[in-house]
């Protein structure tokens, strides 16, 4: 009995600390890889987008080759975040690069695609799995980020800024290119969603979670904590095959999954009827099953702020509208948790 009421007041407590958050602005930090909500402030002035954002430096580059295993080509640590002409580890991955996905374009200071959202398409949670989406909406959401109508709720998201400043400088005829080549490639299984109430030990850097060296956990609360599952093949080699383990919480899935299939009794509309039966992407509307937890929670909360406010966000704003934190976790919990296979080939088709 002592010991139930030890853990149920530890629950208790970490369901105020969350609620805490949330009574403020009910901002899914977690979601951005941050750790405090961003200053009331700061919404009028975007964080500038620096060109070396969290990479270079003065020092002398590393002449170490490394390698993974089955590449043919070893790189160096320069040479593998190079904004401009990323390390292509698995060439035989991937149809062949268009330059805007392989190079970028200088002096534009466009970095190359294929540097955030690696050559395969499946990107990583602090920014977008790009894989598979039809070409349609690849250029719509585009376009909406170079007309500003697809922002981040956070101001301080430098990536997400930077992504904004890359459509402004790309030709229609670039962005075709970038939308034709990743739709060629089908979302398939790159996420481990699995349930606990205790976490590793994180660090956050570039807005991405990073398990710390050792067996330490901390409770996991409100928030889903999704980090590489082998952390220095995807942050120092950016290995294109190795994927993330996402923690979400006890129970999450199966309250998730009430959500997206029935609309919880008018809470939100079942998410199939637009994406999917299996949530792989219908017509032009975007696949998500399978996809990173922390984008889709990113990408609802921008929704339901407004930060996301492209034409196409409409059909999504009743469905998020009466959303809570809880219920974006759980959502985000069983969308990610959906195995994926190759597409059919009517979804690519859609043009
Ligand atoms: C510096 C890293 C970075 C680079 C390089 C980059 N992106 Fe992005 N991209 C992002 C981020 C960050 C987001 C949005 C994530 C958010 O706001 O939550 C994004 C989102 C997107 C999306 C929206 C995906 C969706 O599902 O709606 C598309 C499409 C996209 N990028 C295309 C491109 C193309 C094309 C290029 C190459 C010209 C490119 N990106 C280069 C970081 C990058
Ligand atoms: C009435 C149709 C409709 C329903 C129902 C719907 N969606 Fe959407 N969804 C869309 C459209 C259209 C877009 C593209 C919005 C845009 O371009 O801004 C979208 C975009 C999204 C995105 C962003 C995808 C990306 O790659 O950036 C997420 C996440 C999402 N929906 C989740 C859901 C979930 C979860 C449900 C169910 C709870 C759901 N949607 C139900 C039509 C719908």
């Amino acid at each position: 009995m002592r010991r139930l009421l030890g853990v149920s007041i530890v629950a208790l407590v970490c369901a105020v600390a969350n609620a805490g958050v949330q009574a403020v602005a009910g901002f899914p930090v977690w979601a951005y890889g941050v750790t405090e909500p961003p200053p009331p402030a700061a919404a009028a002035t975007p964080a500038p987008a620096p060109a070396g954002a969290g990479r270079g430096g003065a020092a002398a580059p590393d002449p170490t080759l490394l390698s993974l295993p089955g590449a043919a080509q070893q790189f160096t640590r320069a040479q593998i975040s190079n904004q401009y002409g990323p390390a292509d580890w698995y060439p035989g991955d991937h149809p062949p690069m268009p330059d805007i996905v392989a190079k970028g374009k200088q002096p534009q200071n466009v970095a190359a695609c294929s540097l955030c959202h690696m050559p395969n398409g499946k990107g990583r949670p602090e920014n977008a799995p790009v894989a598979g989406h039809p070409v349609e909406y690849f250029i719509k959401t585009m376009m909406d980020f170079k007309n500003d109508l697809r922002k981040s709720s956070d101001p301080r998201k430098a990536n997400t800024n930077r992504m904004i400043s890359f459509a402004k400088a790309m030709t229609d005829d670039e962005i075709r290119q970038a939308a034709t080549y990743f739709n060629a490639m089908p979302w398939t299984q790159w996420i481990r969603v699995v349930e606990v109430s205790a976490v590793p030990k994180t660090r956050i850097q570039g807005g991405m979670f990073l398990r710390l060296d050792g067996r330490e956990t901390e409770p996991l609360g409100n928030r889903i904590i999704e980090a590489p599952e082998e952390t220095e093949r995807t942050e120092v080699l950016r290995d294109p095959r190795s994927g993330f383990v996402a923690y979400a919480p006890m129970g999450s899935i199966k309250r998730g999954q009430a959500l997206v299939t029935t609309g919880s009794g008018g809470k939100t509309t079942a998410c199939g009827n637009c994406h999917g039966a299996n949530l792989q992407g219908m017509g032009p509307v975007p696949g998500i099953g399978g996809r990173s937890p922390s984008y889709l929670v990113r990408q609802m909360y921008d929704m339901q702020t407004g930060a996301r406010n492209g034409s196409w966000s409409e059909l999504m704003k009743p469905v998020v509208a009466k959303l809570t934190a809880e219920d974006l976790i759980s959502i985000a919990a069983y969308v990610a948790s959906r195995p994926q296979t190759a597409a059919p080939a009517s979804q690519t088709a859609v043009r």
